[in-house]
C-alpha cells in the first residue's frame, strides 16, 4: 500500500485509508466479531488510517474502535491513526440531527470521544458539520486549545465550502477537509481541491464509492429497511435506473482493465490529485482487500477524461442526500 501524508505535520498514512461508519449504522445490520476482523486484517496490509464519528452508532463506532486498539496493546496503538468527529448530535433511532458547534459543546465531545476510544489523544478530529450561528472562528478556537492541551494532534473541517476553510485557517492549520467527492458527487472541485493544496491540507474523500452504489453490487429494493440509503435521492425510482446506467458503462471500463468497479473508482480519485485520500467503508475482508489494491492501479489521461465526462454532474440524477441530510453541508 502505497503512503501520502496527513495534514501540515506531514503523518504517514497508507494512501487508502477505512471509512468504519458501516459497522455501526446505516448500511444495514453488522456484526462486531466481523468488523474487529476486517480492521485486524486492514493494518495487516498497510491501512491505518481509520474514519470515526461520535454520533455514527451514537458511540459504538469509536467504543468499538476503542476496543479493537486496545486488544492490540500499545503498539497498535502506535500503528493506527485514529480520525473521530462532532458536531451532529441525534436521538437514538434519528436521522434527523442538530448540529453544535459551541466551544463548550467541542469540550465535552472530545472528552467523550477520547473516553470511548481508550485514547489520550485523537490524531485527527474533525468538525462534523457546521452551525452557521457559531463563528468559525470560536470553533476552531476551542479545537486549536484542544491541540494545546495534547487532546487533538491535528484538527479538520468536514463540508465546508472554501471561504469556512480559508477563515479557519487563519486560527489553526487544517490538516484535513473531509468531503463526499466520487466520480457521481464532484462538488470539490468546483474551489476546495484547490484551496486544500494550497494550504497543505490533506483531502478525504467520503463516500468515495458513492455509497457502494457505484460497485453496481445495490438495488434499492433489496437494501435493509433500516438502510439509510432507502431514503437517499439517487437510490429511488428513476433516479436509480438513470444512474445505473452510468454504472453499467462504468462497468464496461473496468472490465476491460480487469479491475472491478470500485477499483476503477478508487484509482479515478487517486490518480487525479496528490492530495486526495480516499476513505472506502467496508465490513467486509474481501472488499477490504479488493479496494486496497486499487493502490497499484495507474489510469491513462484517456481514461481519467473518460470518466470525468461520464460523470458529470448534469449527468448523475438525484441529489447526494435527503433533505435531513443537507443540515450544515456548506456550498461553493
Ligand atoms: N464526513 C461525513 O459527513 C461522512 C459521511 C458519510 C461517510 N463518511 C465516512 O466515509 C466512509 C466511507 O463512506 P461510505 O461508507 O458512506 O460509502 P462508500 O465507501 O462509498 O461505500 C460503502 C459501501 O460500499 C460497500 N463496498 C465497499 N467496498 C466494496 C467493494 N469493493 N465492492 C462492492 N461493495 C463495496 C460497503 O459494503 P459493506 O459494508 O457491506 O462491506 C458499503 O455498503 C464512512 O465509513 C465514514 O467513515 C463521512
Amino acid at each position: 500500500m502505497k503512503q501520502r501524508v496527513l495534514g501540515q505535520a506531514a503523518v504517514p498514512i497508507a494512501e487508502i485509508g477505512l471509512g468504519c461508519m458501516g459497522m455501526s449504522e446505516f448500511y444495514g445490520p453488522s456484526d462486531d466479531q466481523q468488523s474487529l476482523a476486517t480492521l485486524t486484517r486492514a493494518l495487516d496490509i498497510g491501512i491505518n488510517f481509520f474514519d470515526s464519528a461520535d454520533t455514527y452508532g451514537l458511540g459504538h463506532n469509536e467504543s468499538l474502535l476503542g476496543q479493537f486498539l486496545k486488544q492490540g496493546g500499545t503498539a497498535r496503538r502506535r500503528e493506527v491513526v485514529v480520525a473521530t468527529k462532532f458536531g451532529i448530535v441525534r436521538k437514538a433511532g434519528q436521522y434527523e440531527r442538530r448540529i453544535d458547534n459551541s466551544p463548550a459543546y467541542v469540550r465535552t465531545a472530545c472528552e467523550a470521544s477520547l473516553q470511548r476510544l481508550g485514547v489520550d489523544e485523537i490524531d485527527l478530529y474533525y468538525c462534523h458539520r457546521r452551525n452557521p450561528d457559531v463563528p468559525i472562528e470560536d470553533t476552531v478556537g476551542a479545537m486549536s486549545d484542544l491541540v494545546h492541551a495534547g487532546k487533538v494532534r491535528q484538527i479538520g473541517l468536514s463540508e465546508v465550502s472554501t471561504a469556512t476553510l480559508q477563515r479557519a485557517s487563519l486560527v489553526h492549520p487544517i490538516a484535513a477537509v473531509q468531503s463526499e467527492y466520487s466520480l457521481w458527487s464532484r462538488e470539490p472541485e468546483n474551489n476546495l481541491l484547490e484551496a486544500c493544496a494550497e494550504l497543505g491540507a490533506t483531502f478525504v474523500a467520503y463516500s468515495p464509492l458513492g455509497r457502494a452504489f457505484l460497485t453496481g453490487t445495490v438495488r434499492n429494493n433489496t437494501l435493509a429497511e433500516n438502510d439509510f440509503r432507502k431514503l437517499n435521492p439517487r437510490f429511488q425510482g428513476e433516479a436509480e435506473v438513470a444512474n445505473r446506467a452510468l454504472v453499467e458503462a462504468l462497468h464496461q471500463l473496468a472490465q476491460a482493465r480487469d479491475i472491478t468497479n470500485a477499483q476503477m473508482a478508487l484509482a479515478w480519485l487517486l490518480n487525479k490529485h496528490p492530495h486526495v485520500v480516499p476513505i472506502p467503508g467496508t465490513r467486509q475482508i474481501t472488499y477490504l482487500e479488493q479496494n486496497a489494491a486499487a493502490s497499484a492501479i495507474t489510469l491513462t489521461a484517456t481514461e481519467l477524461a473518460i470518466l470525468d465526462e461520464l460523470f458529470l454532474p448534469e449527468h448523475v440524477t438525484g441529489l447526494r442526500y435527503p433533505e435531513a441530510g443537507m443540515v450544515g453541508v456548506e456550498r461553493d
